[in-house]
Parts: structure tokens; sequence; C-alpha cells
């Protein structure tokens, strides 16, 4: 047997491994979740104004629509993987209309009217930039034409709020769609990554240099080779993977249990573009909420000048719901804060309790039931 034969033998014994240790939790998609546990969920598809199609799942409820919108790398799986205890299920069985959205380029969103995601570089020429402007409307819009209502309300984790950032600044005529936005882990300034965040940031331009001429524009796709084996690894050694994510995250073991870890490592990470990495490299050098940096030469080509624009928050204003988290490295108090002070319409400031609380805990955290869905809960029905 040749070295690459042995070395293919081991992949595939080791991911036939990985998966029969697998709980079915990390196989079932959202609607397959939500009926599991005690929820009808149906699928709608939204097609954005330049071609892309998303994906969102909604389990009807009497009350109004509420938007639950994800983060980098992410998918809707976020809000409901938890099962019972979960943001999805939780307001479902208080009867709200949930709808669990996905954006451009992750599993359910791989899609677009003319562009092939496997063959059109094109396709993945996008960062939270066209997230908020094109997908976050599509959305809004699909939503409150189904369900006749003139406003919803919404909750995002970390870019879920970033595209609300854009949307709001860039067309403000949004702003008066979106009644509240209760954003965890808000997005926006990193003018106070700490270590070893701001080293990757650092970093960021030279691994993406070494990386550029390989023409890969699709990171984490799922059903590549390099994710089966990411996952399989994963599956098999949790904790390390985990410490992978406190690295950028903050460290918390006690909220994100070793128990849960192939759940989650069954819905995580989810296909992206590597131009979103970049946008937010970006903004953690420039320390700075602006456009896509493309080269003084594009740039002046785009905008006008040599510069890209910061996004206008002034224009941005959505009644917002600030949740912090002690502990979270991506999104640090400091940085929340100064937000605060941007932001024209902040209507609520909450650091989490907990000493340790990081940038995941928002969505993944296990006592998110008695930590922070009464406050959510309490926005929803006060706004
Ligand atoms: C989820 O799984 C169900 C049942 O297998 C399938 O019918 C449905 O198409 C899946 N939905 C998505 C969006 O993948
Ligand atoms: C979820 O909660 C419902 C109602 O509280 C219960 O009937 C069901 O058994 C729970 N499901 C799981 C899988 O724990
Ligand atoms: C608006 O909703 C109606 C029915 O609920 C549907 O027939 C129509 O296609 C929707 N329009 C858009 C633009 O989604």
């Amino acid at each position: 047997m040749s070295v690459t034969t042995i070395l293919l033998l081991l992949i595939v014994t080791s991911v036939i491994k990985a998966n029969s240790l697998v709980p079915e939790d990390a196989h079932l998609n959202f609607t397959e979740l939500s009926i599991k546990y005690g929820h009808r969920a149906l699928e709608h598809r939204v097609t954005t104004e330049d071609g892309y199609i998303l994906t969102l799942f909604r389990i009807p409820g009497k009350k109004p629509p509420v938007l639950l919108l994800h983060g980098l790398n992410d998918c809707s799986d976020s809000f409901i993987i938890r099962g019972n205890s979960s943001l999805a299920i939780t307001l479902a069985d208080k009867d709200y209309d949930v709808w669990a959205a996905n954006s451009r380029g992750n599993k359910y969103a791989r899609e677009h009217v003319k562009l092939n995601p496997d063959t059109d570089p094109l396709f993945w020429d996008y960062s939270f930039h066209e997230r908020g402007y094109y997908d976050l409307p599509a959305i809004i819009d699909y939503i409150l034409n189904a369900t006749g209502y003139k406003t919803l309300k919404s909750i995002g984790h970390s870019e879920g709020t970033t595209d609300h950032f854009v949307l709001g600044s860039l067309r403000p005529e949004y702003n008066e769609k979106v009644q509240i936005l209760i954003a965890m882990g808000p997005s926006a300034f990193f003018k106070h990554l700490t270590s070893p965040l701001s080293l990757i940031i650092e970093m960021g331009p030279l691994v993406d240099q070494v990386f550029s001429p390989f023409k890969i524009e699709e990171v984490f796709r799922d059903g590549s080779v390099e994710k089966i084996i990411f996952q399989a690894f994963c599956t098999q050694n949790p904790v390390l993977c985990r410490s992978l994510i406190f690295q950028v995250g903050g460290y918390d073991p006690k909220r994100l249990e070793r128990e849960f870890l192939p759940v989650l490592f069954g819905h995580f990470p989810s296909s992206g573009s590597r131009k979103s990495l970049i946008h937010y490299n970006q903004l953690g050098l420039r320390k700075r909420f602006a456009l896509y940096d493309y080269g003084a030469a594009e740039n002046l080509k785009r905008y006008g000048k040599t510069e890209p624009p910061d996004y206008n928050l002034a224009q941005y204003t959505i009644k917002t719901a600030l949740f912090a988290g002690n502990n979270d490295l991506m999104c640090n108090l400091k940085d929340v804060e100064y937000l605060r002070t941007v932001l024209p319409n902040v209507v609520l400031y909450h650091v989490m309790e907990s000493k340790k609380w990081n940038h995941y805990d928002f969505v993944w955290g296990n006592d998110l039931p008695k930590t922070l869905y009464p406050h959510i809960l309490k926005l929803l029905e006060t706004f």
C-alpha cells in the first residue's frame, strides 16, 4: 500500500469513527430540530436585489414577528442547536412568530440566480457590507409582506448586528421597519483588541497574501474535504477545537461544556467568503467602522477618494439594546462602550453579570434561559 492510500484509509476510518460518536442533533437541519423540539417550521426562499437566494426558517406564532440573525461563518442553526433551551424554541414556546434568517454564502444560502458558487469567484465577492445592504432589507421586506406587519423586532449576534448598522446607515428608510434591535456581541469597532486576536489581525494581510495565489474565495465549505476532516478532527478532539474558539472569543468552558461540542461542530462553522474575513481585518487595523478598502486607485474610482469612507452611524436610528460580555475578546467592553456613545438611539446597555461571559455564550451558552432570555423577553414585550 502506498503512503497516500494509508493516509486516505486513516482519514476515512477516523471520519467513520467520528460519525458514530456524534449525537443525532449534530446532523439535523433547522426544520428537523424544530420538529424534534415541538414546533413545525416552514422554509421560505428570498431572492435579494443582486440575485442571492437565502433560506428563511419560520416557526409561526400569534405574536409579532421576531427576526434572528447569525454571525460570521455561522447560520440559523446556532439559534436552535440547544434544543429546548435555545432561543428559537423559547420564543416559539411563547408564541412569537420566529424567523431565523440566513445570509449569503452559508449552507442555507449558497445559491444565486446566475452565479455558481462552485465556479464563479464573483459569488464570493461580498462581506458584511453586502449582507447589510442587500440581504437584510430583502429579509425584512419578505417578513413584513408575509405577516402583514409594518415593523419587526430583530435579534442579532455578532456580524448579525454589523449587518443592521450597515443597513441603517446606508438605507435609512429601513430604520422605520425595525422596532428594536437586540444586539448581542455588537460588532462595529475593534479599537481595543487584545492578544492573541490583535496579533491575528496584524498578521491578517500577510496570511492573505500567502493564500491569495490559491484563489480560495470560499472558506469552510460544507462537504469539502477539508471541512469533513476538520469536523472529524473536532469530534474526536472537541476540547482542542473548543480552545481555538476560546482563543478568539474568550475562555468560558463552563458555559460551553464538552458534551455539547459534537452537536456544535455538526453546525459550526458554516461556509462564508474570504472577503468577509478581510473586511473585518481591515476594521481591526483601521480602528474605524469603514467601507471595504480596495486600495487607493480602486477606492478613488468607487468612493471618490483614496481612503474608504466610514459608515455614517448618525443615520442609524433603530432603537438598540446592546449586550456585552466581560470576557468577549472580539467585542470587548471598551469597544461596545464606545459604540454606545456613537449610536443615536441606545435604549439599553447591559453587561452580562458573569465575569467569564464570552463572544459565543450569547448563542451557545448552556444557561441562557436563566441569564439572557429574561432580558430578551422583557425587551420584546416592552418595545
Ligand atoms: C431539512 O431536512 C428535511 C428533511 O430531511 C428536508 O426535507 C429539507 O429540505 C431540509 N431543509 C433544508 C433547508 O436543508
Ligand atoms: C422539550 O420540551 C417539551 C415541552 O416542555 C417536552 O415535551 C419534550 O420532551 C422536550 N424535548 C426534548 C427532546 O427534551
Ligand atoms: C407578498 O405576500 C403575498 C401573500 O402573502 C404573496 O402572494 C406575494 O407574492 C408576496 N410578495 C412578495 C414581493 O414577496
